[in-house]
């Protein structure tokens, strides 16, 4: 379907890095799309592997459904340090982690949205990306 113009790119969604391999071995492959957030970060092989070969990571479930995003999330004290919320500091971590990084947050109202996307100003210092890490 690419070679027909039908199709421009091509994305996988969960897979491994031994599944991108043997794709690549077919076809280009642009991204790839597993779950990772701060509370699961199972995927981290297959996106060291995407930082390392120029593939968009595209991490579903950003905020683990919405639990690294509300009052009770377990951001809340650093976000408030950091001045900013626990959502933003979700996304703030994953955009620092790898530059091809391209979180994808659901919402159903813009308020939210418009704070996510200023997520991506944020910048975090070296001690606060440590404590975010040790977060899990
Ligand atoms: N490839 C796959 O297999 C796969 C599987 C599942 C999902 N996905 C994709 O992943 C994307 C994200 O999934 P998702 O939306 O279910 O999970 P998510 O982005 O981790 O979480 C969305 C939840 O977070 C809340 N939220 C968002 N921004 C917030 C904010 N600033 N403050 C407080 N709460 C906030 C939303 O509530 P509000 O509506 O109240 O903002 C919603 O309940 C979607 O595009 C989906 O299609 C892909």
């Amino acid at each position: 379907m690419q070679s027909e113009g039908k199709v421009r790119h091509i994305g996988l969604s969960e897979v491994s890095v031994d599944e991108v391999v043997a794709a690549r071995a077919v076809a280009p492959i642009v991204s790839v799309q597993n779950l990772y957030n701060l509370s699961n970060r199972r995927a981290s092989a297959l996106l060291e592997y995407s930082a390392a070969e120029g593939i968009a990571f595209i991490p579903w479930f950003p905020l683990a459904t919405g639990a690294l995003a509300g009052q009770g999330s377990p951001l809340a004290t650093l976000a408030e340090a950091h001045g900013s919320t626990p959502s933003q500091l979700a996304l703030a971590w994953l955009l620092h982690k790898s530059p091809v990084m391209l979180p994808i947050p659901g919402t159903s109202s813009v308020a939210h949205l418009e704070e996510n996307v200023a997520a991506a100003g944020i910048r975090l210092s070296p001690e606060e990306l440590e404590a975010l890490d040790a977060l899990s």
